[in-house]
């Protein structure tokens, strides 16, 4: 981490959803490494119950506040679903009122589910949309005012994914979902921009967290080989997933003055692989 990277959010205030495990926690304690308070947020349940991987918990996000706590700073952590606008709300009216401003908001929060377009559920499509669109959608709608009202500019980053970019076979709706959000990205860059607001977002590409279990993989492409060939090798160290630190250290780079040049920009995060 260059020293821009580690000193360049200091006195700031981050909100991070999704915070309490994987992506989301790695998200939080890097930009509290880099001098921000923190806001985390996670649902710490099941998201429904056709999401197929275990879970996030309570204690998870228990350990995302003494990670982000052993760098110093202040944590206001809470159990809230992106798609409880009421909950959104109330969390960052509290955290406003605790930590003064929000300067960067990142919109992690999402779930994967498994299944061919004409083979979906109602559930599993509404699921998906829900939580990673529309959950993501209540998030700015969350904070943006907080932003524009403190005056400060900011820096929003979108979490979407290399599916985002590119259809796979077997998640239509993970990427509709995640294409939607570019949609958001850019719109929200032209329309925060004039507040000094910018606005990216990043699409990684198979980073080590439980959303993409081994076993849990390995029993979906052992049922649809079609699916797995549809995700080829990363060029960069193939054999090696991201971890979510890596991912984070680019999301600490879109949340400060080193990218203050960029809006409205999509990232892949992805070792090469988005060119095949
Ligand atoms: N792991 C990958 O390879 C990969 C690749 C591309 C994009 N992503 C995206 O990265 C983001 C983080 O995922 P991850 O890999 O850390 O997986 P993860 O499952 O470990 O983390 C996702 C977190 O979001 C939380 N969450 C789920 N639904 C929620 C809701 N309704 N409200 C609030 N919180 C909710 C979960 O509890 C969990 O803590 C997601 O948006 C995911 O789609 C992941």
């Amino acid at each position: 981490m260059s020293d821009n990277q580690k000193h360049g959010l200091q006195g700031k205030v981050a909100l991070v959803t999704g915070a309490a495990r994987g992506q989301g926690r790695a998200h939080a304690i890097a930009l509290a490494a880099a001098g921000a308070d923190i806001i985390a947020s996670d649902i710490c349940a099941p998201a429904s119950d056709s999401i197929t991987y275990p879970a996030a918990t309570p204690d998870e996000l228990a350990e995302t506040v003494r990670g982000v706590e052993a760098h110093g700073r202040k944590v206001l952590a809470r159990e809230v679903d992106v798609r409880d606008d009421a909950g959104l709300r109330a969390l960052v009216a509290d955290g406003v009122e605790q930590f003064g401003r929000l300067d960067v908001v990142v919109a992690n929060a999402g779930v994967l589910g498994w299944g061919r377009l004409w083979e979906l559920t109602d559930e599993q499509w509404d699921t998906v949309i829900d939580v990673n669109l529309t959950g993501t959608w209540r998030t700015i709608r969350a904070t943006v005012p907080a932003m524009i009202e403190a005056g400060n500019g900011g820096s929003i980053v979108i979490v979407s994914s290399s599916a985002g970019l590119k259809a796979t076979p077997g998640n239509g709706h993970y990427a509709a979902s995640k294409y939607g959000l570019v949609a958001l990205t850019n719109t929200l860059a032209l329309e925060a921009g004039k507040h000094g607001i910018r606005v990216n977002s990043i699409h990684p590409y198979s980073v080590d967290t439980p959303m993409i279990e081994p076993k849990v993989m390995a029993e979906i492409f052992k049922e649809h080989p079609d699916y797995l060939h549809a995700f080829p090798p990363m060029p960069l160290h193939p054999s090696n997933f991201m971890t979510p630190e890596q991912v984070a250290d680019v999301v600490v780079w879109l949340a400060g003055d080193g990218s203050g040049v960029l809006s409205g920009v999509q990232i892949p995060v992805d070792k090469g692989a988005l060119k095949y």
